[in-house]
């Protein structure tokens, strides 16, 4: 028989060099399992006489102890080693950069509302708003526009099947209809602003049938053709950025004003490339007038005691202007490329903290 000691140091090597779980298991079950070395010898015990038994049978049993703990320990030693190996491997790399956050932007449309609307909020005008489908009345005759005015086919109108207390319902062709509705509703002083959507049968690449204006209006005791001026002149370099921009107020005619005034910003066309700001060049921008006393009465406004002023303007254009969008229609492609060049992240309504209030 092999000497003992012999036997124990070559299981606790081979125990030392096994490789991994699965090697420990096989030097197991080849010294401890029911065919093992080390059973082999318990079971040789039943052959030896009651003296030999009792020391071989205490020596053996001491080698089985032995072995069973040195597995034990090695066995534990390889569940740690294949954990670390584990956490290495599926270790978190802090430093890789962070997926982007896939955020939605502001469509210009929105954005250019925003600003609009912020920088006459700062003046002091407050938002209103009425319905897309209107009555004849409200977006034509009360705005002083009767049946068979010319300006009516000028307008492209959209009508709807629907009549209401014999009114024809259209779709309104631009935001003064807001102007009666608030006349009517409110008393003066008035200083309301309207963004809000347009129709106009007309479609090519500076037209689109549906369309966003902004109108204001402001009606008081001493509102005169000076605070309009004012007012205008202040948006549109508020608007553009620009503290010495050009306007230019140029006669004009529509039947709700009088008199009326287009709007036009100072610009210049450089190398084909349109740059407002200075330059001998004019573009228009908005209409705006004095209210016609006939639509202050219309609404039951005593026009000899009030006056007021009122303008619209085309948001897509100015859009366009200020932020260098070549054709109309493309606001209205949902095409996400152009979503993410043209749009605009949250929060970035400029500020008008500092310039004069109406
Ligand atoms: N409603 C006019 C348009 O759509 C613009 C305008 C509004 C002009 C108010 C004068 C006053 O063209």
């Amino acid at each position: 028989m092999k000497n003992l000691d012999e036997l124990k140091s070559e299981i606790e090597e081979a125990i030392h060099g096994a490789a991994d779980l699965n090697a420990l298991e096989d030097i197991r079950i080849s010294e401890l399992g029911k065919k093992g070395r080390v059973s082999g010898l318990m079971k040789s015990l039943g052959k030896m006489d009651p003296e030999e038994r009792k020391t071989a049978g205490q020596q053996f049993n001491e080698l089985k102890q032995a072995v069973a703990a040195l597995i034990k320990t090695r066995k534990i030693d390889l569940e740690n080693a294949d954990l670390d190996a584990s956490l290495a491997e599926e270790k978190i790399d802090i430093t890789l950069p962070a997926r982007p956050d896939t955020q939605g932007s502001i469509h210009p449309i929105s954005q250019t509302m925003d600003e609009v609307v912020a920088i006459f909020g700062e003046m002091g005008f407050t938002v209103a708003e009425g319905p897309d489908i209107e009555e004849d009345w409200y977006n034509f005759t009360a705005l002083n526009i009767p049946v068979d005015h010319p300006a009516r086919q000028e307008h492209d109108t959209f009508y709807v099947n629907a009549e209401k207390d014999g009114q024809r319902m259209v779709l309104r062709t631009h935001t003064s209809p807001v102007q009666i509705r608030t006349m009517q509703s409110q008393k003066p002083p008035i200083r309301i602003i309207v963004p809000g959507r347009t129709y106009r049968c007309d479609h090519d690449a500076t037209h689109s049938p549906m369309f966003h204006q902004v109108e204001g209006l402001v009606v008081d005791e001493t509102t005169h053709m000076g605070h309009l001026k004012g007012c205008l002149i202040e948006f549109c370099r508020a608007f553009f950025r620009d503290d010495d921009l050009p306007v230019r107020f140029r006669p004009s005619y529509f039947p709700f004003t009088e008199p009326s005034a287009e709007v036009d910003i100072g610009c210049s066309f450089e190398d084909g490339s349109l740059k407002i700001g200075h330059g001998d060049d004019w573009l228009e921008i908005l209409g705006s007038g004095m209210v016609n006393p006939a639509v202050l009465e219309n609404c039951g406004i005593d026009s000899t005691k009030y006056q007021g002023f009122a303008f619209g303007m085309g948001i897509e254009r100015i859009a366009m202007l200020k932020y260098g969008i070549p054709d109309l229609r493309t606001f209205y492609d949902s095409d996400l490329r152009w979503l993410r060049h043209y749009g605009f992240r949250s929060l970035d309504v400029p500020s008008m903290v500092g310039r004069a209030s109406l």
